[in-house]
């Protein structure tokens, strides 16, 4: 049955609402509204929930109005809502959640309580690029974990960040050395022209089995490197600059490297009719992360696909398809269900550590 479905997201800091329509099986984006807040929080060196909520709270209802007039469509030809309950700031997903609760009593409609990280790891399933049960690397700013997705709601979480997500340490190691944040992009612009064995940096976790990651001591050494030359000679010159970043890229690509392959041994055992692996998240944007990780996906014959950015980074048509595969079983959970900060996607994993700059992780 094909259904439209209205979906916002508000769990970070980024205002979202789509209109999606179609089956599980095929569905179509009719708009995809994100509204970004990084010029309210530029000035504090990261996410203020405080501040990210208020801009929530006055944005979500006009993200809905832009979402249906790119669409095309009026609420008389929504069928559903859906709307992230967790995991995420908890003032943010309060905002969208009652701003999508109000639609849904008003108009009369089925609502649904999606959870973030299910819209990130089943957006290869919206892109039609993965059967299950596939693997998926989730890394940004926030979220750092490797998920087999076994079904629309069956997660194993295999592995994950201890501490830091990558995206995190990338915007440390920018602010460090003085570039400019969103940290990710500029790191590896800058790390193009450098020696990437200059420092000897650590790969933290390697020494322990599994898949579980570090981020934080890696930071540290950077910190500590760069203080050193800083010490030494008065200050920074930009091949010190461009040689930090370059063996700091190269720490996190041999890390991700080496857990992404114990993962894929491990999701092999499943005997997966066509193995593939999803990266999704905003660190997934990475030249050399993508270049190392398709190279390892391909020695082991397994497919490796990353969604377009506009559906790797935080939408709300992940949320809207989360939502659709709930709403065409006839499921809804009223207007009852709560926010969550934290809801792991995997009940049975032993809880993740640590609460990074961008909340709590689940
Ligand atoms: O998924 P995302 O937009 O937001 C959340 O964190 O939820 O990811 C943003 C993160 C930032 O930490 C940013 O520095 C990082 O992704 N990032 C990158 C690159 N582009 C964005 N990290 C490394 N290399 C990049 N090219
Ligand atoms: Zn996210």
């Amino acid at each position: 049955m094909t259904l439209t479905v209205l979906a916002i997201e508000s769990s970070c800091d980024d205002t979202a609402a789509a209109v999606l329509r179609g089956t599980g099986d095929a569905a179509r984006i009719l708009s995809s509204h994100v509204w970004g807040q990084a010029d309210l929080h530029d000035a504090f060196g990261g996410v203020v929930p405080e501040i990210a909520a208020r801009a929530h709270a006055e944005r979500a209802d006009l993200c809905v109005e832009r979402a249906l007039a790119d669409a095309g469509v009026t609420l008389d030809e929504i069928d559903g809502l859906a709307v992230t309950a967790g995991p995420g700031l908890i003032g943010g997903v309060l905002a969208g959640v009652m701003c999508a609760k109000g639609i849904a009593v008003a108009r009369g409609l089925p609502i649904v309580g999606v959870n973030h990280l299910a819209g990130h790891a089943l957006t290869p399933r919206l892109t039609g690029e993965a059967d299950f049960p596939y693997l998926m690397l989730l890394v940004s700013g926030g979220h750092c974990q490797f998920l087999i997705v076994e079904g629309p709601d069956r997660f194993r979480r295999i592995g994950g960040t201890i501490d830091d997500a990558p995206g995190e340490a990338f915007d440390k190691i920018a602010r460090l050395l003085g570039l400019p944040q969103p940290g990710g992009p500029h790191v590896e612009r800058v790390a193009a022209a450098g020696d990437a064995g200059r420092f000897a940096l650590p790969r933290p976790l390697l020494d322990r089995e599994g898949c579980d990651l570090s981020f934080s001591g890696l930071k540290t050494a950077v910190l500590r490197a760069r203080d050193g030359l800083v010490a030494e000679k008065g200050g920074l010159t930009r091949q010190d600059r461009a040689d930090l970043c370059a063996s700091f890229q190269q720490a996190v690509v041999d890390v991700l490297a080496e857990k992404t392959r114990r993962a894929l041994l491990d999701y092999l055992t499943l005997a997966p009719g066509r193995p593939v692996i999803a990266v999704a998240g905003g660190v997934a944007a990475n030249g050399a992360i993508r270049a190392r990780l398709s190279l390892l996906a391909e020695g082991m014959g397994v497919a490796f696909t990353a969604p377009p950015l506009s559906l790797c980074t935080d939408n709300a048509a992940m949320i809207a398809y989360a939502g659709l595969l709930r709403l065409e079983r006839g499921e809804a959970d009223g207007t009852g269900f709560a926010a969550r900060p934290r809801w792991p996607l995997d009940a049975q994993a032993p809880a993740m550590l640590g609460a990074g700059r961008k909340g709590a992780k689940a």
